[in-house]
């Protein structure tokens, strides 16, 4: 089945030109994008070549697919999903966490061998796992429909662009983040991740947040694109800022709508896992272990709630509380406290 409603076009004068001076040339997927207008997506060119598999996925009724915008929260949600169904077992979480929930679009932003190279893999990897980067290096996409068991899969891509009513046939986790964190967050992944080679500064980059002209395009529709699903049994929708506030009660609920029962001991054992001081330490679950990356540079970072007021004031803050203020009235989508 072809994806007849994703229809792109090729990027403005504009749009180019801010792609083009914002990165260097590390890779060139990042200067060579294209935008689907309705969905307000931006994404690599090489998604085209991906597209339809990607909306003919082979979705499978106990699936859970974590969909988010970036920066709100994916690796701690898939840590904390992928430990929950497999009863917060150790030995299971030693498995890299890019094997036990794979990030379904990462092809689209390299190819095999840039995969290949940005990952380690230590000398002592057993042999199973070598041979499991060797799949996964070919290709996400093939190596998560021949996934085994529950699967959790990620995406940053909005619904539009998944398995067409999705949510009718799996469990969903859409998560999501207030904007002026998911832009802090997001401006130090770009200059800090291999590979995105970003090279403007924070205030360059939030205008280009308001403007959506980023890697996965447009905040506020991919959120909308969440948020009207909220309500649907199989969606649980959830803030990064709840997560921060109770993780306990989070991890209760998801739980429940996992229908993965936990006892009291297992809930708290997770609740220890994902803490952002224990999951940082886990090479496992921290992707920086897996990228050659210095401390400075932690894709961990700081995992707070209100670390924008670290950086934006004045007139710069004023003109994003507006954004903020304009797109909540035409979404009526309320943001966390
Ligand atoms: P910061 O850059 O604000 O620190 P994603 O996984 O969607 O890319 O989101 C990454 C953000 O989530 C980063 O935010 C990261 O530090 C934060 N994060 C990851 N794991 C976390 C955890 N266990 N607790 C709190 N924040 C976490």
């Amino acid at each position: 089945m072809a994806a007849e409603h994703l229809v792109w076009r090729e990027l403005t004068a504009e749009e180019k030109h801010i792609l083009e001076v914002g990165h260097d040339d590390s890779n060139r997927n990042m200067k060579d994008q294209i935008c689907f207008e309705k969905q307000r997506m931006i994404i690599p060119r090489t998604y085209l070549k991906f597209m339809d598999d990607m909306y003919n996925f082979p979705v499978k009724k106990d699936d859970i697919w974590i969909v988010t915008y970036p920066k709100c929260g994916t690796t701690w949600m898939q840590e904390t999903v992928s430990m929950l169904i497999n009863n917060v077992d150790q030995e299971y979480g030693k498995l890299p966490q890019i094997f036990r929930s794979p990030f379904l679009d990462i092809d689209t932003l390299m190819d095999g061998n840039e995969k290949g190279e940005g990952l380690q893999v230590p000398e002592d990897t057993p042999d199973f796992m070598k041979k499991m980067m060797e799949e996964f290096s070919k290709g996400v996409i093939p190596f998560a429909r021949k996934m085994s068991g529950r699967r959790v899969l990620k995406s940053h891509m909005s619904f539009d662009f998944l398995p067409p009513n999705l949510e009718d046939k799996c469990k969903v986790v859409y998560v999501a983040r207030q904007p002026k964190d998911c832009i802090v967050s997001f401006y130090h992944h770009s200059i800090n991740m291999p590979l995105h080679g970003y090279q403007q500064s924070l205030s360059t980059f939030a205008e280009e947040m308001m403007k959506g002209v980023v890697l996965f395009g447009d905040y506020w529709k991919h959120l909308e694109s969440g948020w009207k699903l909220r309500n649907h049994p199989n969606v649980k929708f959830i803030w990064f800022e709840d997560m921060k506030k109770d993780s306990k009660k989070v991890i209760e609920e998801l739980s429940v709508f996992l229908e993965h029962p936990l006892s009291e001991e297992k809930v708290d054992q997770l609740v220890h896992h994902v803490s952002f001081d224990v999951m940082k330490l886990n090479k496992t679950a921290n992707p920086s272990a897996m990228m050659k990356l210095p401390e400075e540079k932690n894709f961990m970072r700081k995992g707070q709630v209100g670390d924008w007021k670290n950086y934006f004031s004045g007139p710069e803050l004023e003109k994003i509380d507006n954004w903020i203020e304009e797109n909540k009235k035409r979404t009526g989508i309320q943001l966390p406290e």
